[in-house]
């Protein structure tokens, strides 16, 4: 919002000069024919550079609830600075999240071997919308998988592979088998590692 009240400044007073003053909070914009300061915007260096983090998982057990909020403790590591998270399960997800999404993270149950129905629903509704836009977004998968996994691994790669979406992971994370609490180390991990990624610029 700021942004555009700014730009709409100075197109409006055909400004020359903008200066950062106190500690880069300030932008004073110099008028061309006053060469003086006409106006001044208050903005935190914080709301410029924050990185957008969007997590989309489905949680629908107690167990895939852990591993979301896991994956969440890590991305709010407090060494981490600058990342703005928007957790949303995939029925609440849409375009809109994606488009202004600077990395995301994406977690399913499998079901029937196959990821789960919602977070299908969410790729049908965001593929097109997104596709020309978001290509290389940085992106990281985590499956909870009674048995398996290995059937959602490659159909959830097979979509972000058409929407030229960037893995930050070797491979996806399958947390398979009974539930063990080391899957909320690992998750936790996953949200550490794109959050700190994003912070850095590394993807
Ligand atoms: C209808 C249904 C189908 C499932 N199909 C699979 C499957 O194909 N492969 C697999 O590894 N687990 C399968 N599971 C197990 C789920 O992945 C697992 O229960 C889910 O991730 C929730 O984990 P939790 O039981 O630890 O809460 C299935 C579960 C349900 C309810």
């Amino acid at each position: 919002m700021l942004i555009v009240i700014y730009l709409l400044y100075v197109k409006l007073s055909e400004t020359i000069h903008i200066n950062r003053l106190l500690g880069g909070r300030h932008l004073f914009l110099l008028n061309k024919a006053e060469k003086s300061p006409t106006f001044c915007i208050n903005y935190s260096d914080k709301q410029l550079m924050n990185k957008s983090l969007l997590i989309v998982a489905h949680i629908p057990s107690p167990n895939t609830m852990m591993l979301r909020n896991a994956v969440v403790k890590g991305a709010e590591n407090p060494d981490i600075e600058g990342i703005d998270l928007v957790v949303r399960t995939p029925f609440e997800a849409g375009p809109e999240d994606v488009l202004t999404a600077d990395g995301i993270i994406l977690g399913t149950t499998e079901n029937l071997g196959y990821m789960s129905g919602a977070l299908k629903d969410f790729f049908d509704r965001i593929y097109y919308p997104c596709l020309e836009v978001k290509q290389g977004l940085p992106y990281g998968l985590y499956i909870r998988a009674g048995h398996d996994g290995t059937g959602t691994r490659r159909a959830v790669e097979t979509i972000v592979t058409g929407l030229r979406w960037k893995p930050v992971q070797e491979e996806a994370l399958i947390c398979r088998g009974e539930y063990r609490d080391e899957f909320k180390g690992e998750c936790e991990e996953l949200g550490m590692l794109i959050a700190a990624g994003l912070e850095a610029g590394i993807f």
